[in-house]
Parts: structure tokens; sequence; C-alpha cells
């Protein structure tokens, strides 16, 4: 650490979700006396501002992490599998965005409203969950403390910032092109997203579950401790910029009280729940917000023990850089950003 705060790096700084981590930590509560941006070769010359100053984008090296306290890192799963534990090696300590470690048991995963105590006793890498399922869990959490949490059937609405840049930028083109009766292109979705729904993230498994499906599946039981909880998924790529919405049927193991369930919701840090007159917010009305918002609360009409509602957060914020940082926040409030060697 410097002498008057932390040296910082962001692996993949001029990404969606890299972006937001800077401008993020601008905001955050972390010391941060120097920030690394780090990308590919492609970046190679590029500036990003970082509070007030204009800081070059250094290309990513295997021997980037000398010096340096926290990485962020959301380059990509390759390249967190391959410089995350260079980083780790280096006595850094890693918040990692992509899917490449969260299911490994010696790695905490990680909402800290959720399950800040799984901080304790890591080995310098810390992951960040998937974005549908960071907004669904963060939801689900205060109900599961009332009720006890027993299955969940969803399907998100995810926008196409969840897949980067560049597919921003695809999905903007489409739009372009097929208003001006051109033939539109696409290289970063499996068809065409503009003016369309597509019922894939990833690809299959051989049971016809896809990929972004079998996080949603995983993820929440290891974050809220379930290992036995049933999730069926359906996850849906939509023609929406930023946010990610998520429809959810939550049954539990008691009959639930709607007021009970409404207050849960209120009380519960990084929540704000829409009801009464606006019983739901939208993608346009939460893009660029932090907390993660819950609508159209209502009981299962079949069922006592189950309700329905719907999520939305902005996807780059809370289901990405945003967690990461107060990941980070969460280490250094406990005192234990920096870790012992296995
Ligand atoms: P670059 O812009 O130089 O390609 P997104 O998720 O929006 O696609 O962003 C991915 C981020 O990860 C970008 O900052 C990108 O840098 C960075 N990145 C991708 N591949 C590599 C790599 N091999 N080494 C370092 N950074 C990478």
């Amino acid at each position: 650490m410097k002498q008057h705060g932390l040296v910082v790096a962001v692996v993949g700084a001029t990404g969606a979700v890299g972006r937001e981590m800077v401008s993020i930590l601008e905001e955050s509560s972390l010391n941060v006396a120097e920030l690394i941006p780090l990308a590919s070769e492609r970046s190679r010359g590029e500036h990003i501002e970082f509070k007030g100053e204009s800081v070059e984008v250094e290309v990513l090296e295997e021997d980037s992490f000398a010096g340096v306290d926290l990485a962020l890192f959301s380059a990509g799963g390759a390249v967190s599998k391959k410089f995350a534990p260079l980083a780790v090696a280096a006595g850094c300590t890693v918040v990692d965005n992509t899917s490449a470690f969260r299911m490994d048991p010696d790695v905490p995963l990680v909402i800290p409203e959720v399950n800040a105590e799984a901080l304790k006793g890591h080995h310098g890498l810390i992951s960040n969950p998937n974005c549908s399922t960071i907004q669904m869990v963060v939801a689900l959490e205060p109900l599961h403390r009332c009720f006890g949490l027993k299955r969940v059937v969803c399907s998100t609405y995810q926008s196409a910032s969840g897949a980067g840049q560049r597919a921003l930028d695809e999905l903007r083109d489409q739009t372009v092109d097929i208003l001006n009766f051109k033939e539109p292109k696409h290289e970063k979705f499996p068809r065409i997203l503009a003016f369309d729904i597509i019922p894939q993230i990833g690809s299959f498994y051989e049971d016809g579950i896809s990929e972004e499906e079998r996080k949603m599946i995983q993820e929440p039981r290891k974050i809220m401790g379930l290992p036995d909880l049933q999730v069926s998924a359906t996850c849906a790529r939509v023609p929406v910029f930023i946010c990610h919405a998520v429809s959810v049927n939550a049954e539990f193991e008691k009959d639930v009280d709607l007021e009970q369930a409404r207050d849960a919701l209120r009380a519960f840090p990084g929540v704000k729940l829409f009801d009464g007159e606006t019983p739901y917010a939208t993608a346009r009305d939460v893009s660029g917000e932090n907390d993660v918002y819950v609508g159209r609360l209502r009981r299962d009409p079949c069922r006592k023990n189950a309700l329905d509602f719907w999520v939305v957060a902005d996807n780059l914020r809370k289901g990405a850089a945003l967690n990461s940082v107060q990941i980070a926040e969460a280490l250094v409030q406990a005192d234990i950003l920096s870790f012992k060697r296995k």
C-alpha cells in the first residue's frame, strides 16, 4: 500500500463494466492513491479520466501487479484464468467479475448485503457473482430470512451490455441498419437482437440448459448457503442497452404474509420497493442507479407459500462494477484486504 492509500488496478478498464468500475471507484469510500487501468494491446495509448486526471491505459502483462493492493478484473474468463493467479501470487487481492472461479469452493462468491461473512479467511481471490443472479438474490434474501426459501422459477430479460461494449455497439448498429432497410449483421449475439428477443445466453449444455441459466441455478445456492435450493431459470437477451429485469416466482417453507414481505424488502440495504400507484420500475428508470428495484410484488394465486415479483437493476453497476467495489470496501472495513497465502 502507498503511504496515502491503495494502488488499484482495473483489468478491462476500457470495457463496459471496466469503465463503470473506474467511475464507481471515484465515488467509493476506498482511498485510492493510484489507479492503474489495464486493457489489451488494442487500447495502447488510450487514456481514461480518474478524479479529474487523464490516466494512460497500460497493456496487461504478467508483471502488471507488482505493488498493486487490489485488482478488479472484468476482461473475460480467459484473461482472469491466466492473470488473476499471477496477481494473487504478487500479493494483490483480486475481485473477479467473470465466471472463471465462482464455483471454486476455495473462492468466496459474495454479495456484501447477503454474505459478507464469506470474505473471512479468503486467499486473495474473491468472485463477483453473475449480474442477473446478484439482483435476484438481493431481492430473495430478505424474503428468505422471513419465510425460508425453497424453490425459485425465474425468467430473465437481459440487456445487450451484459455481453460487453462491442455487443452494445452491435445492437445500436443493428437497430440503425434495420431502420434504414439494410441487412443487419451479428457477431456477439447468436441472432439479430434488434427488434427481437433471443432465449439463449451462452451455449447450451447437453441437458438443454444454457450457460447463463446454469449460473442462475448454481450461484444462489452458494451465496445464500442453500445447497438444496431448487431453481429453474430461462434467460433471454432483449433489445435494451442497459439494465436487466428478472421475473421471479419464489416458493417458501412458510406461508407468506404480504405486508411482512414488503417491510422486509423496504428494510433491506440496496433494495427499493415499488408498490402502490407505481408498482414497478423499468430499465429506463434505473439505468445509472445503484439499487435493486423490486416491483409487482404479489401472492402467487395458486400457492399460499409463494410470491411473484419483478426485479430490475443496472447490470453494469449492482450487477458488476458496484458489487465488486462494495466487496473491496467490505474487505477494507473488516481490515482483511491483505491475505495469508495458502
Ligand atoms: P480492449 O478494449 O483493449 O479490447 P467488454 O466486456 O466491454 O467487451 O470489455 C472487455 C475489456 O477487457 C476491455 O477493456 C478489453 O480491452 C479487455 N480485454 C479483452 N481481452 C483482453 C486481453 N487479452 N488482455 C487485456 N485486456 C483484455
